[in-house]
Formats: structure tokens, sequence, C-alpha cells
């Protein structure tokens, strides 16, 4: 299914052509010194003006195509009954095979209106693993999350193709013990985020459904990384090697009960939408979308994100477009590897995931090691990534830290927006800081919001490693940018 080079080389080869640029900007490291201190060493506080790859998220910032932007010109505005929204709900329809339909402005819009319907106070949500928003609206409404993947999907170097798979064994013991009846329903994530963008197989779908079956439980699945999983069920998993993915597609939307997803990563535009097998269940939920959302057939998008959307689904079922983002992170992760760099493996979706216990372990994790390599990266090239470590996490009520499992510097990698070359300056960076890697220091925070405190919370470096690395990178490279 891939291009072959006649010298042997693995190479990625782009299934599209550029036709609309943005220009980018790659300011002196000095200056990137300068605009990291101004954004409190938190990526999420830059000015995207300062940033030359922007790998911080894949959401909301995948490249649309051609047919994407043509068909927002021929948006129907109209507050209710838009031909618009009629398009969306055939599409979803058509891809799921479910016929109730329920538009949201983004995923975590779902996660809103299902905890509101499915939690109460006291139940449980088995789940893979966990999302930051599923987690928090779940709590919201009185319920716990209980991560039941399997052990080896936590173990950060891998062969496992499916490490999202959940562990049929720990979610039969769930439901013994706490009966079925305090399982408000059960949550696959396609693929999972947090835990390096791993992916679910169909078997193990099929096991959870005859889990659910046995005992009257929901199968509820967050399809927002399902174009990644698609690529890894018919590339990993032997039932769906002869399969279409609207084939594979139909195999996994038949084994559950609901779907949501966030549209600024599944169908490469801005949005959301819930799709429901069963009516009662669509009553429920219906009453909370004009009341958080917007009107039924808008549900706070705009018309012509909707036409954007519905289109993007489309292209998500051509194998080509499925397949950039996977063989593009399967690239950088493998090179990363060659030059010994610590990652998480295998190769998932979303984006490259540096393991940072590996990568800086003389810095503590009470010093932030993955914020502090976040910022460091960013200082020597220009790259803008995401933590998710303990910065990421929330303080004990008494103030004690809470220590993540992994600590990961997340780069990821937006569907069609980078090229080859880009991608080999990003190994290229991340392999000369692994060769530096003990210049670099940990963080302290100078101001902490209590809560989501990583989003806007603002840090200073522990002592002047960062001038050390600016002026070793000056000794290395010369007056390179
Ligand atoms: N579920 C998953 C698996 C996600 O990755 C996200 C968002 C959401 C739900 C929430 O969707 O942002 O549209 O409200 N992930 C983004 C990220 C924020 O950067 O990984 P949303």
């Amino acid at each position: 299914m891939t291009v072959k080079f006649f010298g042997g080389d693995t190479v990625p080869l782009e299934m599209h052509k550029v036709r609309v640029v943005q220009k980018l900007n790659l300011p002196p490291i000095e200056e990137r010194q300068k605009a990291m201190a101004g954004a409190g060493n938190n990526t999420f506080l830059l000015q995207n003006r300062d940033v030359f790859m922007d790998m911080l998220t894949d959401s909301g910032v995948n490249a649309m195509s051609d047919r994407q932007m043509a068909a927002m010109m021929v948006a129907d505005d109209s507050y209710a009954g838009s031909a618009t929204y009629e398009r969306f709900e055939a599409k979803l329809r058509d891809l799921f095979g479910m016929h109730w339909v329920l538009p949201t402005h983004q995923g975590r819009a779902c996660e809103n209106i299902l905890s509101q319907v499915l939690v109460t106070p006291g139940t449980i949500v088995p789940m893979n693993y966990h999302f930051t928003t599923t987690k928090a609206h779940i709590v919201l409404n009185g319920g716990t999350v209980e991560e039941i993947c399997y052990d080896r999907g936590l173990e950060v170097t891998s062969s496992f193709p499916f490490k999202g798979d959940m562990d049929i064994d720990k979610l039969e013991g769930l439901v013994a013990t706490h009966g079925p009846d305090k399982i408000a329903f059960v949550r696959m994530e396609a693929g999972t985020n947090l835990i390096g963008g791993q992916p679910i197989s169909i078997a193990n779908l099929q096991e959870i459904r005859a889990v659910c079956d046995a005992n009257g439980l929901l199968l509820v699945l967050d399809a927002s990384l399902l174009a990644d999983n698609l690529w890894f069920n018919k590339t990993r998993e032997e039932s769906c090697r002869d399969l279409t993915i609207p084939e594979i597609t139909r195999k996994i939307a038949d084994l559950c009960d609901v779907i949501y997803f966030s549209a600024r990563k599944l169908g490469c535009a801005r949005g959301g939408a819930i799709c429901i097998r069963n009516e009662d269940l669509f009553r429920k939920m219906r009453v909370l979308v004009p009341l958080y959302e917007g009107f039924l057939t808008y549900g706070g998008m705009s018309v012509r994100e909707i036409e954007a959307l519905t289109v993007g689904l489309e292209e998500t079922m051509d194998v080509d477009m499925i397949s950039q983002g996977p063989l593009f992170i399967a690239y950088m992760v493998d090179e990363l590897v060659k030059r010994g760099v610590p990652v998480i493996t295998p190769a998932g979706g979303l984006g490259c995931h540096v393991d940072v216990m590996r990568f800086l372990p003389h810095v503590p994790q009470s010093q932030y090691p993955a914020g502090a390599l976040a910022s460091a990266l960013f200082i020597a090239s220009g790259i803008r990534g995401m933590e998710r470590g303990s910065l990421s996490e929330q303080r004990n009520p008494d103030g004690t830290e809470v220590y993540s499992n992994m600590e990961l510097l997340r780069l990821a990698m937006p569907r069609r927006v980078f090229t080859l070359s880009q991608v080999k300056y990003a190994i290229d960076r991340l392999d000369w800081l692994y060769q530096n890697r003990e210049l670099i220091g940990g963080l302290t925070f100078v101001e902490e919001p209590e809560i989501l405190r990583f989003f806007y919370g603002r840090l200073a470096p522990v002592g002047d490693w960062q001038e050390k690395l600016v002026a070793k990178f000056r000794a290395d490279f010369g007056d390179s940018l």
C-alpha cells in the first residue's frame, strides 16, 4: 500500500500536493529564549508568530482539502432546517449506521451531554484510558473513572500493536464487584490520547460488547482519533486486511451504542457530534443541545464548518488520507529510535511522544522534566510541543504533588500540515538536545493556578541552564537559525 523506493529508504510519500501556504517564522535562538521566558516556560502561552513548527496539538489545525474549502462556499445559512445539516446527518448515518444524530460545538460538549444524562452520583465509568475533559465531566456529575487498559498498554517501549485495548478481566471484575447498576456506561477511546495515540483492536471491542450484552451495559466510543485507529486496524489486525475503510468503520460502529467525537480531529474541521442507536436515549440527550450548544440543526458549529466536516468525514474513508499522519509519525519515531532518543513505541497516532523519564533522568519529577524538555526544545528549534506529565496533573488537597505515571513530551502531527523536511528538522534538533541532555535542568512555578495549571501557569528555569544551552547551540551551529 506504500510506495517503495529503489534506494531502499523507507519514506512516507505525500499523496497530496500543497496549494495554499502560510509563511513561517523562525527567529534566532536568542529571540526564542526571550519568547520562552515571556511565556513563563509554558508552550501554551507562546504567541504563534514566534513558533516555527506548531506541534502543540492536532486539534482544529489539520489541513483542509480543496473539496472541503469549496463545500464551505455552498453552505446553507439558516438557523433551523438547514440543508447543510441534512447533508451532515446523512453522512454520519451512512458511515456509522446509527440513525439518531446530535450536533455539538466540540468534543467536550458531547461529554457534557453524555455525562449529564448517563452519570449519576456514585456511578463508575470503566474506560481504556481517560482524557482530561472526559474525566472532568464525569467527576462533575458525581461519577468516577476506572482506567482498565492492559498493564502492557502503559509500558513505554513495547511491540504490542494495540496498547489501547481494555483488559476484559478487569472489566468483568469491576462489574462483579460493583454490580451492573453502578456502571454508568463503558467508554472506549479509539485511539487513546494520553498514552501515546495507541490504537484499539476490533477483537477487543467484540469482547467488550459481549460483556456489555451479558450485563445490559451501554458501550460508548470516543471516535475523536478514529482516523488513525482505522489505519492501525487495517494494517495491524489480520481480520481487517481485506476490508475497505468504510467496512472497518461500520464493523467498529456496529459494536457500539453511542459514538461521539471532536471534529477538531476527526473530519479535519471544527465541531462535534453524538450518534446514538436508541431513540429514547437520543430524546434524553436532545433537550440539552438547544440549552448548551444551539439549535438542533447547527449545535454551535458554523454551517460552513459543517459543510467542511461532512466532506472531511467522507475523505476520512480514503486510505491515502488517513495513512498520512501515522506514516509520518512512524517515520519520526523510527528515526529517533535509530538515534537512541527515547520515545513511546510502537508508533501510534496523534503524534510522536518523547519519554522524558529516560531523556532527562537527572531532572526530578518535582521539577517537571517534561515541561523542561518542552521549553528546551522550543529554545533549540522553535518547535512547540505539549507537556504531558506531572505539570498536567493537579495537586492533592493537602498541596502535595501528584506525579504522573509517564512524563511525556507530545509532538503532535497535524494531518497533511508538515513536509518531510520539516519532520527531519524536528528529528535533528531532538537528536542534538539528546546529545546535550545533561545541560537541561528543571523548572519551578512562579505562578501556579489551582485548576488546569498547565494551561496558564508560569514557570522559571532552576539555575542558568537555558543560557548554557544557547551558548552550546551557538558553539555547535555557528550563526545558523
Ligand atoms: N476526546 C479525545 C480523545 C480528545 O483527544 C479530545 C481533545 C477530546 C475528547 C475533547 O475534544 O477539544 O473538541 O473539546 N483533544 C485535544 C488535544 C484538546 O489537544 O489532544 P474538544
